[in-house]
């Protein structure tokens, strides 16, 4: 069983998307039985609140299933023996999971570093614009079970 965690600043938009997003890929290739996912945050501006409405709206409209009880938790430096990968969103995140975790580690890597167009995933916060976001982890996420699988790791 790997183990992966998805990481943003609040863990109410970009983390929970690629969480879900990476759960149906998971599904529809039966690997259920060998992928674990969770999402965390690199900040408590978001403890305990759940999946930002706008995020839900547009996994909704792709019929991405994802847990309507799903809250905001703040990564640790625990996790860093629970995880295999441990995945930021952006450069931002990447330098603030190393800051937690205090290191850094090889299985800490940006979503979008797996595809052929290594960059960061839009941020949809101030733009409003989920789609673009959604795009852009479906991206990464095809580039990572790909990655996964073609390495035998899974
Ligand atoms: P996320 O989006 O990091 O993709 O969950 C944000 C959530 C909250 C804030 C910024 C981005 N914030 O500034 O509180």
């Amino acid at each position: 069983m790997i183990k992966i965690c998805f990481v943003c600043l609040g863990n109410i938009c970009r983390s929970p998307m690629a969480e879900f997003i990476m759960k149906d890929i998971v599904k529809k290739n039966n690997l259920e039985s060998k992928i674990f996912i969770e999402s965390r945050a690199t900040s408590y501006e978001e403890t305990g609140n759940g999946i930002y409405p706008p995020a839900k709206k547009k996994l909704a409209e792709e019929n991405i299933y994802y847990d309507n009880n799903k809250v905001s938790t703040r990564l640790e430096k625990e996790d860093l023996k629970k995880y295999d990968y441990i995945i930021g969103m952006e450069e931002r995140n990447i330098i603030n999971i190393e800051r937690i975790l205090k290191t850094s580690d090889k299985k800490i890597k940006r979503l979008l570093d797996y595809s052929n167009n290594p960059r960061d995933i839009a941020d949809p916060w101030y733009t409003g614009n989920f789609d673009k976001t959604y795009d852009d982890i479906l991206e990464g996420c095809k580039f990572f079970i790909d990655f996964l699988i073609k390495n035998n790791i899974v």
